[in-house]
């Protein structure tokens, strides 16, 4: 029997956080765009990928279905889906990673049709899809849907308009995707204005798409005939930059995070403001200063360009010694407060009713044993380790490993005591 080698996130009580440190590649433009590589029919090179357990797998759906796949070094992926020839996701590998569903709106315009088996929910919602099959049957595909598996075919996409009930950002990419080889023109209303949806667009426009208007709630896309090949750099991805950020907050510490785009920090900037950290914004880079009197604030998480529900986690984690009580109100999914109870573990006083959370700051955590129940939470988990008297330990850190590229090595070179163990 293979021993399973269980590995841990060890943190003890740190000093300040200072220094430099570099951002990598965002994880929710890298997923896109990989699956968006299904539809280049010449060489596409991927650079400045973050090297995540979740682009791995994504590589993996990507060989799945005939694409020549290979990295020519840590974060640098060369592809070529010419010889696309398999419309199904396998079952194993969609059930690893919800982001697989990505390949659907590709294989559907590509090939004409795609069986998928339906992304489970996770532990923070039931994520339902839709939205994106509502793009899909707008397009003139027929789509069957089972317990299981979502199957749709259409000899050819045609154009029209999709207006979405909610701005979500997986279904604006899947839809966006399969609208570049419908007929005509498509209209996406209502659509998610990430960053991570303006990257996708600027990748598929080199491939020779038709797309304007992503980042703002109307997106039109022309349909082409043949996409191509394209080199392209992943945007810095902001949730990241975020995460360390609060990081120099939480400590009381003066650090600058590096290969950063400014206004992609826009909310979590103002808000590490508003609780008395100075930030200071330089060219590619944020500078920020926390220190002994920071004060209780109040977020309220909702899509771009609102505060975003992938730091909701780590503020809370800052919140719990902030002077004073703050509040966080999460809109945007319905079971993001996993983390509360592993914080409660470390001696922070927070109490939950429905979507709303009320933080009392103490004076100190204290570390103890704890476990990652999502990948912003078991950040927000390292964050509130940094300062707690004594030790913590993080178990089930896969959920990290699938966001962060290297979190410990980032946060030890700021001084953090952090390493990884493995029991
Ligand atoms: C993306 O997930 C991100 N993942 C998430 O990041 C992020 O939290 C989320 O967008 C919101 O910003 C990737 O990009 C790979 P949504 P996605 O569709 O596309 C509802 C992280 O930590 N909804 O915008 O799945 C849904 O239930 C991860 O990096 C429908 O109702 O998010 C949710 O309440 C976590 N019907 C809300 O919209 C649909 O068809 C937002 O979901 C689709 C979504």
């Amino acid at each position: 029997m293979e021993e399973i080698c269980l590995e841990k996130i060890i943190v003890e009580k740190s000093p300040p956080l200072h220094g430099r440190v570099r951002v990598s590649g965002a994880k929710n433009a890298a997923l896109p765009i990989l699956a968006a590589s299904l539809l280049g029919t010449e060489d596409i090179i991927l650079e400045d990928v973050p090297n995540l357990k979740d682009v791995e797998i994504m590589c993996e759906v990507l060989k799945s279905l005939g694409s020549e796949v290979a990295y020519l070094d840590a974060n640098t992926i060369k592809i070529n889906s010419k010889n696309l020839n398999n419309y199904e996701t396998r079952y194993e590998l969609m059930n690893k990673m919800r982001a697989s569903f990505l390949v659907m709106g590709p294989l559907l315009t590509r090939l004409g049709k795609t069986r998928n088996s339906l992304p489970g929910g996770c532990a923070i919602g039931a994520r339902p899809i839709d939205l994106h099959l509502k793009g899909f049957r707008a397009l003139g595909a027929e789509v069957v849907q089972n317990e299981d598996n979502v199957f749709a075919y259409s000899d050819r996409l045609t154009g029209d308009m999709v207006y979405l009930d909610f701005p979500s950002v997986g279904a604006t990419e899947n839809i966006m995707m399969a609208a570049t080889m419908a007929q005509g023109e498509t209209i996406i209303d209502n659509a998610a204005m990430e960053p991570e949806i303006v990257d996708l667009s600027n990748f598929l426009n080199k491939l020779g798409a038709d797309i304007r208007g992503a980042g703002t709630s109307t997106i039109k896309i022309r349909g082409v005939k043949h996409l191509g090949g394209a080199k392209h750099s992943i945007i810095p991805d902001r949730i990241e930059a975020g995460t360390l950020m609060v990081g120099a907050a939480i400590s009381k510490g003066d650090v600058i995070v590096e290969n950063v785009i400014t206004s992609h920090m826009k909310p979590v900037s103002a808000k590490l403001r508003e609780c008395g950290c100075t930030v200071e914004e330089g060219i590619d880079s944020i500078r920020v200063i926390g220190n002994d009197h920071l004060k209780a604030i109040d977020i309220k998480t909702m899509p771009y360009p609102g505060f975003p529900t992938d730091m909701q986690a780590q503020f809370m984690a800052l919140m719990t010694v902030l002077e004073g009580t703050s509040t966080v109100i999460e809109t945007v999914f319905e079971n993001r407060f996993m983390h509360v109870e592993e914080l409660k573990k470390m001696g922070a006083d927070i109490q939950v009713e429905e979507r709303a959370a009320t933080i009392l700051g103490k004076d100190k955590l204290f570390g103890a044993e704890v476990k990652a129940t999502d990948l912003r939470a078991g950040a927000a988990l390292v964050l509130a380790g940094i300062i707690a008297e004594g030790t913590t330990i993080i178990d089930e850190i896969y959920h990290i490993d699938r966001g962060y590229d290297r979190i410990e090595e980032k946060f030890r070179k700021l001084g953090a005591n952090i390493y990884r163990k493995e029991f």
